[in-house]
């Protein structure tokens, strides 16, 4: 939903100790949600803002370019950082304040403390991205410890990233619930990332074919070869049991295009794996 004269930016906080004061204000008058992103916002982030919208008395978002997870420095540096449009986008999804604080607030120990976890992060994504999931889970315990949120949403893109925070939060006995919401998909099937705009026009249409393979390959094996065939270079395609959501999920990534894509979908009934 676009902003408009009636809906007013949200608040932006940069320092952690003021943005707790604003969350617990918040928490004091009803129940808050929290939607942790990185910018560049796209429909996918902020249909998990309307979901928090209407399950919460308040949303805040945090929008911070989180360093420890990028494997990759040239990555990190063609990562887009949109602010001011970002701003704009949160305006019209019922988001009262936005934390977009500087790497040394939210890092205060220079990184000399993480979380690591040390079996599924290790797999996936994890085998391709060394150390990626230690900075995810250091940051969203950091942004989960200063929200203390009644609970916070994370998009099923990045499936992986949602088991390792869920079972983190579980460790650790946050009190903040972990809500899983379904993937957007754009009108070619392409799962919404904000690395879709890294993409040509002609790359961006091409790769609609990569959820359409991992939707009907009859296991992974399959699916890696058509994924070949049709010019994707394949990180991994692996079946994946969830036990807590007790289904069980193909996750896969590919290079394409000059850009590292990820996707996930239920294993199709009946296949083998
Ligand atoms: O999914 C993302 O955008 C990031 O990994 C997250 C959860 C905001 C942590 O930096």
């Amino acid at each position: 939903m676009a902003a408009t004269r009636s809906s007013p930016l949200p608040v932006l906080i940069r320092d952690p100790a003021e943005w707790q004061a604003f969350c617990t204000a918040r928490r004091a008058e009803g129940s808050l949600g929290f939607v942790p992103t990185m910018g560049a916002l796209h429909e996918g982030h902020l249909s998990l803002c309307h979901r928090a919208a209407a399950e919460n008395h308040s949303v805040v978002v945090s929008i911070f370019v989180n360093p420890t997870q990028f494997d990759d420095k040239k990555d990190l540096a063609a990562y887009p950082q949109v602010l001011d449009a970002d701003m704009q986008k949160l305006a019209g999804a019922g988001v009262q304040a936005v934390f977009s604080p500087s790497y040394e607030a939210l890092y205060p120990d220079g990184y000399r403390y993480r979380v690591s976890e040390d079996t599924v992060s290790r797999r996936y994504c994890g085998a391709h991205r060394p150390g990626h999931f230690d900075g995810v889970l250091t940051v969203v315990l950091k942004l989960l410890s200063l929200s203390a949120a009644d609970a916070a949403y994370f998009g099923e893109k990045d499936y992986q990233q949602y088991m390792l925070v869920r079972d983190m939060a579980a460790a650790f006995f946050v009190q903040t619930k972990i809500v899983a919401c379904p993937i957007v998909r754009e009108s070619n099937g392409l799962a919404m990332s904000s690395r879709n705009e890294r993409l040509s026009p002609a790359d961006r249409a091409a790769a609609g074919a990569f959820y359409t393979i991992i939707s009907g390959a009859p296991d992974a094996g399959a699916a890696i070869e058509q994924l070949a065939a049709a010019g994707f270079d394949p990180d991994y395609v692996e079946d994946v049991e969830d036990p807590v959501m007790g289904r069980r999920r193909r996750l896969a990534a590919i290079r394409f295009g000059g850009v590292r894509l990820i996707d996930n979908v239920p294993v199709p009934e009946g296949r083998r794996t």
